[in-house]
């Protein structure tokens, strides 16, 4: 293992990722910002350097932080935000994680702006290493022109009437092109900006790192006319299942294997964005075929002229996740044969006293104290009674396997993720359906650490209890999580209490201004 040192410098820069000219907030002046690559039993020492002009925090998506809670980067729960013109530094180890990762802020919606990038911890005994050739990270999103405080402020009013902002476009490792006359007059902005190019080499076999970074919507990623083996599932090996199809939610992330094997020539590579999971209002400028080029070495540099794999009309009618119980462990799991507590949610938006659109968890709207962070609490304060909007759904004192059974009471889509944790997802159904708690899986499920809940449909996982701290659980549509569809777990606090923060840790609230003057 070595310590591997990383500097993310936070700050703004004028970018034309589609050609159409906007503010974007990058990570070392580049969006997407750079892909951290470490390899298992690594130390990770991240500065963070912000010079946003406000505050911000970094969330490393789908590490455990066993006995770093305070580095999981979630304002108002683990940490105080990062003050403007302030280094922060992360130090984690992953002693025992491998896979494809994610960094972003999870600070307002700023990684809707630009902060964020892929980690890849490589695992010397991955089982697939003599399968692929290559190594290639794509990262999908969607795509707005405008930046999101002025997103933020429309949604959460009563004039949106709880509809999300919607996308202008979608981009594959930050590149797509824009028809600038559909960009207000007063913008610069250029036509055929140009598509992210990714040249194989005939013969070779290429892991494909597939990272959903959206705000909002779903993507099926696919190249014409190439099949693809899928072997890891958010840090867990698969067996391979071949697929055409790759459908991947927000903040989800997934390993294929594809193969150079066809003649020498150009390909599609495709990422449709699944506008049907969030009803067509206010995308009539939004073209949601997202493409990049797959380019075989010694081809010309002409467009592709493939074709798609043919439509399958059902996914195009229905806003439905890729089939997950087809997905196999690589390794055996042990699943625990019963959970010693389940945990019953209701996920839904209500209106609030105002009027404006707010997520619900069993009827309590999250709202963000990021002065006084839960994590504080807990270590300074001895606190075991919390706000009924902080929405603390589990307080745990002992090690136990807890089952969560989510019902969504709406016709959107939610991708679930908790932090701290992978969990086994058991069993998950559409709107119409009820769990059958005899016919879960607990003999082979996935382990991850986002699941779909299906519209008006429900999941249930189970995840074990076992990780000392503060953690989150929400959904990862961004716009969601700043309507408040959040809340918390906290786990073992007197384990907690004996782990020591860093050094200048109550310094860090103290420093920090309250982020919402950010939004003015
Ligand atoms: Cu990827 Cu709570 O975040």
């Amino acid at each position: 293992p070595e310590t591997k040192t990383f500097c993310l410098h936070l700050y703004k820069a004028k970018l034309s990722p589609d050609g159409f000219e906007r503010v974007v907030w990058t990570v070392n002046g580049t969006y997407p910002g750079p892909t951290l690559v470490v390899t298992k039993g690594d130390r990770l020492v991240i500065h963070v350097i912000n010079n946003l002009g406000v505050s911000t925090s970094i969330h490393f998506h789908g590490f455990f932080q066993r006995g770093t809670n305070w580095y999981d980067g979630v304002p108002g729960q683990t940490q105080c935000p990062i003050p403007n013109n302030t280094t922060f530094i992360y130090n984690f180890t992953v002693p025992d994680q491998s896979g494809t990762f994610w960094y972003h802020s999870h600070h307002l919606a700023q990684y809707v702006d630009g902060v964020l990038g892929a980690i890849i911890v490589k695992d010397p005994d991955d089982p697939y290493q003599n399968d692929y050739d290559e190594e290639v990270v794509i990262l999908l999103s969607d795509w707005y022109h405008n930046e999101t405080f002025t997103l933020l402020n429309y949604y959460l009013s009563p004039a949106s009437k709880g509809l999300e902002p919607r996308p202008d476009n979608g981009l594959i490792n930050g590149r797509n092109i824009y028809n600038c006359k559909w960009a207000p007059v007063s913008y610069k902005c250029i036509d055929n900006a140009g598509l992210s190019k990714f040249n194989f080499v005939p013969g070779k076999r290429y892991r494909l790192r597939v990272i959903n970074t959206s705000a909002l919507l779903s993507f099926t990623f696919s190249i014409d006319e190439h099949a693809m083996d899928v072997i890891e599932v958010e840090g867990m090996m698969t067996k391979r299942h071949t697929i055409h199809r790759l459908i991947i939610n927000v903040a989800q992330r997934y390993s294929v294997i594809v193969t150079a094997d066809k003649l020498v020539s150009n390909f599609w590579m495709r990422a449709d964005l699944q506008i049907k999971c969030y009803y067509a209002i206010g995308i009539e400028h939004l073209n949601s075929y997202v493409k990049a080029i797959v380019h075989y070495e010694g081809a010309n540099h002409l467009d592709p002229t493939t074709k798609g794999w043919a439509e399958n009309l059902n996914r195009l009618n229905n806003c439905i996740d890729l089939n997950t119980s087809d997905l196999k462990p690589f390794f055996p799991e042990n699943v625990p044969a019963k959970s010693d507590q389940t945990i019953y949610l209701n996920v839904s938006f209500e209106k609030d006293a105002s009027n404006v659109d707010r997520g619900v968890v069993n009827g309590s709207t999250y709202a963000v104290d990021v002065d006084n962070p839960t994590i504080n609490q807990i270590l300074f304060k001895n606190q075991t009674l919390f706000q009924p909007n902080q929405n603390v759904i589990g307080h745990f004192n002992t090690s136990q396997v807890i089952d969560i059974v989510v019902y969504n009471g709406v016709t959107g889509e939610h991708p679930f993720h908790l932090h701290g944790h992978t969990f086994w997802v058991l069993g998950s159904g559409p709107v119409g359906t009820k769990p059958d708690f005899s016919k879960l899986n607990i003999f082979d499920p996935i382990k991850r650490d986002t699941a779909t809940i299906p519209p008006e449909g429900w999941i249930v996982i189970r995840f074990e209890a076992n990780n000392p701290g503060i953690w989150a659980f929400h959904c990862h549509i961004e716009w969601h999580v700043e309507a408040g569809l959040v809340a918390q777990f906290i786990e073992l606090p007197h384990e907690l209490r004996k782990l020591k923060p860093p050094a200048d840790w109550e310094q860090l609230c103290i420093k920090s201004p309250n982020p919402y003057n950010d939004l003015i």
